[in-house]
């Protein structure tokens, strides 16, 4: 790290983030790489972003071509892009669609906005539902999306939740039936598996039983597959894997291969509620970042790509077993290749710090856990530089 960027980034960047000592100024495939041309493994893929490594030379083609004849027009205008995008991402969910935005938590937005419209036939004053939203989810930084993410600590410096948000204890069926009896609910929203708090695969029961409250009341089912959809959990979306069908799915995050790109996509009862003014974006599906989509939806496309994901998050998971069957850690979650582990001693941050010096790239979502987002193109010895690293570390 250069110390004039460190100053830099110090003196005036807002200090919202708390940042680990690394600058880095390139990256190719599995690899980030430093300054000075240190590589390293990345397996935080920008949180779930770089999913088909970095800097694919199909995505860096379609960006260059494109931005060669067009960037930006607004979406007052068409273009093919942004329609095709539409088409794919449609198809991936049986059929919808799309309002485009630029952020996960602006694809929620709209979500939010579709449940809300539905819910205040006569505005603001007659709100007619809430929104649930399950303990320890992430949703986004909005003042909506924050509402409903769920935990105390993040809503209370803004005062938040808004009214009309409700919060769900994770997997309590039971709760979440009281949540439906208590009064009326406009929406439910969730991720299938929770990746800010650490991945948590939801149970099968209570994402099940959300669905069928959902339909009997008439409140619109909504999955947020921004960290664990386009692929990460080795199917095109985590809740096609719980057999679900949710009204609403939305992405971000690896969408348009690291450019800024989300999707709100709406299926049916869903997709009839926003009209003309209603709701819009600038920047949203603008020609450049619908290019890169399009080659990521390509990518995404390609026969195999969803075994090798699994095979990829099996072989992970089996350096943890071990390192589960030493007692070093205690809990392993995994859906395809989002994987979390609780190491038994709280020293995931000191693991974090050990991997930099080591050339490798981890994510401590808290003290105990790690979570691990490798990206599709890493290869097998890549994980198991990987566990030789952590079984080293933790003593294996
Ligand atoms: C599940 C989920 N939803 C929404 C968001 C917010 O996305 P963004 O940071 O692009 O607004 C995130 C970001 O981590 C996320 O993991």
């Amino acid at each position: 790290m250069r110390r004039e960027v460190l100053a830099l980034d110090q003196q005036y960047v807002l200090p919202t983030y708390a940042r680990l000592p690394l600058e880095v100024v390139a990256g190719q495939g599995a690899e980030l790489i430093g300054p000075q041309g240190q590589r390293y493994l990345d397996f935080v893929t920008g949180l779930s972003v770089n999913n088909f490594g970095h800097c694919h030379p199909r995505v860096v083609a379609a960006i260059r071509e494109q931005a060669g004849r067009l960037i930006h027009c607004s979406n007052l205008f068409l273009t093919a892009a942004q329609a095709q995008v539409a088409e794919r991402l449609s198809a991936l969910v049986g059929g919808g669609r799309v309002f485009f935005s630029n952020s996960g938590a602006e694809a929620n937005e709209c979500a939010l906005k579709i449940a809300r419209k539905r819910s205040t036939p006569n505005g603001e004053s007659d709100v007619r539902g809430d929104v649930l939203f399950v303990e320890n989810s992430f949703h986004g930084r909005t003042i909506a999306t924050l509402s409903a993410t769920g935990g105390p600590a993040k809503q209370a410096a803004f005062g938040l939740p808004l009214p009309h948000y409700r919060l769900v204890p994770r997997n309590d069926v039971a709760a979440l039936e009281e949540a439906f009896r208590v009064g009326p609910v406009s929406a439910l929203i969730a991720e299938p598996v929770q990746g800010e708090s650490g991945v948590w695969p939801l149970a099968q029961e209570f994402l099940a039983t959300a669905e069928t409250l959902c339909r009997r009341d008439d409140a619109l089912f909504i999955m947020d597959e921004v960290q664990s959809g386009l692929g990460r959990c080795g199917a095109a979306f985590a809740y096609q894997r719980y057999g679900l069908c949710p009204d609403i799915v939305t992405v971000a995050k690896s969408l348009a291969g690291g450019l800024p790109m989300g999707a709100c996509i709406a299926r049916g009862r869903a997709a009839e509620v926003l009209v003309a003014g209603d709701h819009g974006s600038t920047f949203a599906g603008g020609p450049v970042v619908s290019a890169a989509a399009l080659a990521v939806l390509e990518l995404l496309a390609e026969d195999g790509l969803f075994d090798r994901v699994r095979a990829l998050g099996a072989r992970l998971e089996s350096w943890l077993r071990r390192l589960e069957e030493a007692g070093k850690v205690v809990d392993i979650r995994r859906l395809g290749l989002m994987v979390g582990a609780d190491l038994a001693e709280p020293v995931a941050k000191h693991v974090v710090a050990a991997g930099i010096e080591q050339g490798i790239l981890l994510n401590a979502t808290s003290d105990v856990t790690l979570r691990f987002l490798p990206s599709f193109v890493v290869t097998e010895d890549q994980i198991d530089r990987v566990g030789e690293f952590l079984g080293g570390y933790l003593g294996l």
